[in-house]
């Protein structure tokens, strides 16, 4: 896979101008939905090359990952002139560059892009790693491509715009992060002040936690090993996140990741020793964060099909990602039915 060149931004008109210099174009298009058209263009309005850009926004929301909204991507691509040789920048959260980005790779086999995200969890892991695709038939992600973007230009002050709910579900992916890379990192992460943000603090952060997760996608980009340390919270936490959409009381993808991180670290500390007390600060910093996700015994059955028929699964084993200490990790994992009922017991007592 190309490695994509990701530039956190000194001044973000100059970090586009030098970005798009290296991809002539005949046509320049920009994507953004209808929040960030609203909110985050306009901190470009003073960059001279996107003055003649040509404006594509689709609705706001997973809801429009989808094939119709790409149709109108690819639509609007089509008649307005973009040729093999045009360039589209995708400028929001996830949702944008993950849509925009399998737009990009799919027009005429395949257009230059760059991405702008706009949102936490698009900074620290969506706009990064090259995953595009969209949602289909009802299942999360279930068409797309391998496609990373030309440049990923990482600007923290669109996060100031940024809600409380979408802050924390992305810092989710950051605490993750911390967990599977050192020691420092993950207790500078606990200590960060979340409701007085320091932002010049909060890019720091967001600069090391990109590079942790792009240093591992280097090392691994098809999924075949170690970029499964990335999945740390996800086994368990996509669970959650269904059966919230199941109940008609969706989550935040990264609140879901918190909740699943809390009961990841528990196998990790009765499976492969990961320390007690490191469990229970990060616990005590989701719990103070994220509140809880409540459900009863009623539930457990649900939660262990729906980890079953997770798409990291095969043969019905359930497999996660676990750490013996902060920066090491044991991928490839198992569990079986008791031991997920005996955790999901040690979650409602350690959170409720
Ligand atoms: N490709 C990957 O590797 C990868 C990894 C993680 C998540 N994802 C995908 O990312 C998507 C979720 O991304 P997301 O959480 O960024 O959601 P999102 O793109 O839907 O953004 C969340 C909300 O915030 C708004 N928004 C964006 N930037 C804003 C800003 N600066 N100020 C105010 N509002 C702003 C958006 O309009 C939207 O309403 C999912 O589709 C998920 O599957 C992909
Ligand atoms: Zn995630």
């Amino acid at each position: 896979m190309n490695r994509q060149e990701i530039i956190i931004c000194e001044n973000l008109e100059e970090s586009l101008d030098k970005a798009i210099g290296k991809c002539p174009f005949d046509k320049l298009f920009v994507l953004t939905d209808e929040h960030t058209r609203e909110l985050c263009l306009p901190l470009l309005n003073k960059t001279a090359c996107l003055q003649d850009a040509i404006q594509i926004t689709i609705g706001a929301g997973d809801v429009h990952k989808e094939l119709d909204t790409l149709a109108h991507v690819w639509m609007e691509l089509s008649n307005q002139g973009a040729t093999r040789h045009s360039l589209l920048i995708n400028l929001g959260g996830g949702m944008i560059t993950d849509l925009g980005g399998f737009a990009a790779s799919t027009f005429k086999r395949g257009i230059n892009s760059i991405n702008i995200p706009t949102t936490l969890l698009a900074m620290v892991d969506a706009s990064v790693g090259g995953k595009t695709g969209i949602n289909f038939n009802g299942l999360k992600n279930e068409i797309g491509a391998f496609a990373p973007a030309d440049s990923v230009l990482i600007e923290t002050e669109f996060l100031r715009t940024l809600d409380t709910e979408n802050f924390f579900s992305g810092y989710a992916e950051m605490l993750k992060h911390g967990l599977i890379s050192t020691v420092g990192h993950w207790a500078e992460l606990l200590k960060f002040d979340t409701v007085d943000i320091d932002y010049a603090a909060l890019r720091a952060l967001v600069g090391k936690s990109v590079q942790i997760k792009e240093d591992i996608v280097q090392k691994d980009p098809y999924e075949q090993g170690i970029r499964k340390a990335l999945n740390l919270g996800h086994t368990v936490g996509h669970a959650f996140e269904s059966l919230a959409l199941e109940q008609h009381r969706p989550v935040l993808h990264g609140y879901a990741v918190a909740w699943g991180i809390v009961c990841e670290l528990y196998f990790s500390h009765l499976k492969v020793g990961f320390p007690k007390d490191k469990l229970r600060q990060t616990i005590t910093f989701i719990k103070e964060n994220y509140g809880m996700f409540a459900f009863d015994c009623n539930q457990y059955e649900r939660l262990y099909e729906l980890m079953k028929h997770d798409k990291k699964n095969s043969a019905g084993i359930i497999n996660f990602t676990l750490l013996k200490e902060v920066g090491e990790v044991e991928i490839n994992q198992t569990a079986d039915k008791e031991e997920i009922f005996d955790m999901l017991d040690f979650y409602r007592e350690c959170m409720g």
